[in-house]
């Protein structure tokens, strides 16, 4: 398990480019895309590859989500005229449509329903917040760890059946991240899960063999 561990790297430094003018713009993998507390009046959906939303919290760089094609973010500047709330770093090379405030104001004039699906995006955010908060309640740095991954189950909305496998699009190291534990302190915990048979780490990916087992644990623990 360690050796496993040990192949699982930190996260490369952002490298900042020139913003381009257009339409869509295509970011090349670990580019940042924009700072948390610039000012920002655009919009992005993502058409290829996946972005990663991270926010610095007492010197700490915290993974707040991994976003993928079909995904929006940015709207909270653009409507709300505030500085960004997070940083969002191109995780894998990406391509976006970029949306500013007059061309998101006349898309909306056209297409009333992408307030609705706007307004679903947000709820879903608040859902998972709400539930990231409560995981920040459990004092186990094990319960947290196991909590955090059922509430990926959840939010991608993966059944969960006895038996029925499911491979994480990260790894422990993010898992640490994403549930807000100290590094070290959330790695010896990982390790600990990792002498259940049911979790291990393949490629850097979490992988479960059996969700409702993962799903009994964490209740166990909560
Ligand atoms: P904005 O504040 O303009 O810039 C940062 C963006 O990150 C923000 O808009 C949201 O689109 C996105 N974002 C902020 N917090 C989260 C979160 N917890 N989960 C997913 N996306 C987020």
């Amino acid at each position: 398990a360690k050796a496993r561990m040990e192949k699982i790297k930190p996260y490369a430094r952002p490298v900042f480019l020139e913003p381009a003018e257009g339409l869509t713009r295509t970011y090349p993998k670990d580019t940042m895309i924009f700072c948390e507390n610039m000012p920002g009046e655009e919009l992005f959906v993502i058409q290829k590859g996946s972005v990663r939303i991270t926010k610095i919290v007492n010197d700490r760089e915290v993974l707040l989500a991994v976003l993928k094609p079909g995904d929006i973010f940015g709207e909270m500047a653009l409507l709300e005229n505030k500085p960004r709330s997070a940083s969002a770093i191109a995780h894998e090379d990406c391509t976006l449509l970029v949306v500013n405030k007059a061309n998101f104001e006349r898309m909306v004039s056209t297409q009333p329903q992408l307030i609705a699906k706007l307004t679903t995006l947000l709820a879903e955010r608040i859902w998972f917040l709400y539930k990231q908060l409560a995981n920040t309640l459990l004092a186990n740095p094990v319960a947290r760890l196991y909590d955090g991954m059922l509430i990926h189950l959840e939010k991608l909305r993966v059944s969960i059946r006895d038996g029925s496998a499911y491979t994480f699009d990260f790894g422990p190291r993010e898992l640490v991240n994403m549930v807000g534990l100290p590094q070290e302190k959330g790695l010896r915990a990982f390790q600990e899960i990792l002498s259940s048979k049911f979790i291990r780490v393949l490629d850097d990916r979490i992988v479960v063999s059996d969700v409702a087992e993962l799903e009994k644990q964490a209740k166990s623990y909560r």
